[in-house]
């Protein structure tokens, strides 16, 4: 069974990110799970809290991390760029230095907007990050008018182009 994690970098209770990787377990092959890990309550990076100080849903998160076969980054476009979530779950994944749980994970994108942009900033970003730390960009999803493809009660996608290209990202986990 591969395994795959999946972060939203939006707690809000309406995320279209969340509800996108809530979707996917309709969509998986059926050797795949993706779970979705919960940062609420992952604190702002601080070094003085690694060793023994390291809170137990830091530690949660990096030996999931650890154990998954892939990553799935659902990435809001806040300013043009990622929010302090998804950054903040980026730089506790690469600390330790040199020992990071990060390192060489295959990674797919997520980025979804309700507005025109259709996230290209924020996936360009992480594009061309993440190869600094040895990830492999199996897959880049993006989609302006979410709202439009998105069950409005339901987390499930309704427009057949972009359920489609879930169902690829999903794949390219080979
Ligand atoms: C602080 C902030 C900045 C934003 N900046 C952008 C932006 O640069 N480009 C864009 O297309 N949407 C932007 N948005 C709108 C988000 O794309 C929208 O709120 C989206 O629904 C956030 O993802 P979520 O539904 O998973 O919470 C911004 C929203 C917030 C709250």
């Amino acid at each position: 069974m591969k395994n795959i994690i999946a972060f939203s970098g939006s707690t809000r209770s309406g995320s279209f990110h969340t509800r996108i990787i809530r979707s996917l377990a309709g969509l998986c092959p059926k050797d795949m799970a993706v779970t979705l890990f919960d940062l609420s309550a992952i604190p702002f990076y601080n070094e003085d809290l690694e060793g023994d100080q390291l809170p137990a849903a830091v530690h949660a998160l990096r030996s999931d991390v650890d154990a998954a076969d892939g990553i799935i980054f659902a990435a809001p476009e806040y300013n043009f760029s990622y929010s302090a979530l998804t950054k903040n779950t980026i730089d506790w994944l690469t600390r330790p230095k040199g020992a990071g749980v990060l390192r060489d994970k295959k990674v797919a994108l997520i980025c979804v907007t309700p507005g025109p942009g259709g996230g290209k900033n924020v996936s360009k970003l992480l594009g061309d990050l993440l190869p600094f730390f040895g990830n492999t960009i199996v897959s880049t999803v993006t989609s302006p008018s979410i709202a439009e493809k998105i069950a409005p009660d339901a987390d499930e996608i309704t427009d057949l182009e972009f359920k489609a290209s879930l169902t690829q990202a999903l794949d390219a986990f080979g």
